[in-house]
Order: C-alpha cells, then structure tokens, then sequence
C-alpha cells in the first residue's frame, strides 16, 4: 500500500463546495485546518478528549480530529467560521460576548459549534442538561459557568429554579441561522 497516495473528495464548507486530494491518513480536522485554511478549528489533544476541534457535520457535531477527510467526501462541514451571517454575530457567538464566556479563548470555537449542534439535537431541556451534554468540551479557563449560561441564555432557558428544581424554559429552542 502506498502511504502517500492521494484520493479526490468533495466537501461543502460552510457553504462553499471544495476539492481536495488528500492522503487516506489526514483527518478532517488537519484537513480544514492545513489545506482549507480554516484555523478558527483548534487541536487540543488530538485524541477525541478536550473537544476542541469540535465542528458540525451535516449538523451534527463531531470531534474532526477523530474522523478521516476521505470517509467525509460529499459531505457538509461547518466550521466556526461559518457560524456568523455575513458581519453578523450567530446568536451564540453574541452570547458568549454578552456572558463573558471565554477567557484565552482556545476552547471557544469548539464550545459554538458543540452548541449549536446541541441546540439543534434538541435534548437539553434544563441548564444540567446544557453541563452534561457540553462536558465532551473541556475549558482550561474554567470558564464553564459563563459558557453554560451563553447557551441557556440562547436557548430560552432561564437558569432559575422551576417547579421540580430545575430551570425553567421560557422560549422554543432557537438554532440561529445556520441551523435553521
Ligand atoms: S483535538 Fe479533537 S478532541 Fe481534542
Ligand atoms: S477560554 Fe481558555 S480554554 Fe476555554
């Protein structure tokens, strides 16, 4: 087997169809961040552990650092970057603006696309649902508190104790435009 031959894949990047010829070994997420030119992606660990690489794929998210580029060929990628409407901020984005929800903020593009992936799975239900569901995302900030507050705040949640102790949902899940 040669190591070094390349295979032809098409992928549609924040909505942008994309060629590459690409060995069968580079992940997606060294694929987007090397030959795509799309860095916003960040690699942690590299081991599927701390979620940084998180994007979504055909909406769903997943850690790009677990997954080959050729077993996504056809498929549609959104990374960080293509989260914001032209010059306008996706609704999460302004949320963790508004929540303080990043400190070195090496962690943060992988926090929006896991929840904008978690919003539109449409588990969460309640601000523990937001913890559990974001734990695949680690923050060495520490700044989880901020971080789970931008995504309630996103989705309607409101963070005060409702009846049966758990917080209270005020509005419908809301994905913001990318998602929608
Ligand atoms: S870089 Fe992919 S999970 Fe850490
Ligand atoms: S803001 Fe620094 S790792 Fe999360």
């Amino acid at each position: 087997m040669d190591l070094h031959q390349e295979y032809p894949i098409r992928l549609r990047i924040n909505g942008q169809d994309r060629q590459f010829e690409v060995q069968a070994w580079v992940t997606l997420l060294d694929l987007l961040r090397e030959r795509a030119g799309l860095t916003g992606t960040k690699k942690g660990c590299d081991h599927g552990q701390c979620g940084a690489c998180t994007v979504l794929l055909d909406g769903k998210r997943v850690n790009s650092c677990l997954t080959l580029a050729v077993m996504q060929n056809g498929h549609e990628v959104t990374t960080v970057e293509g989260l914001a409407d032209g010059d306008g901020l996706h609704p999460l984005q302004q949320a963790f603006i508004d929540c303080d929800a990043f400190q070195c903020g090496y962690c943060t593009p992988g926090q929006l696309c896991s929840a904008a992936g978690l919003i539109a799975e449409g588990q969460a239900r309640t601000g523990d649902d937001v913890r559990e569901l974001m734990s695949g995302n680690l923050c060495r900030c520490g700044a989880y508190p901020q971080i789970r507050e931008a995504v309630m705040q996103v989705m309607g949640i409101d963070g005060k104790p409702a009846e049966g102790g758990e917080d209270g949902k005020k509005t419908p899940f809301t994905t913001g435009p990318v998602l929608a």
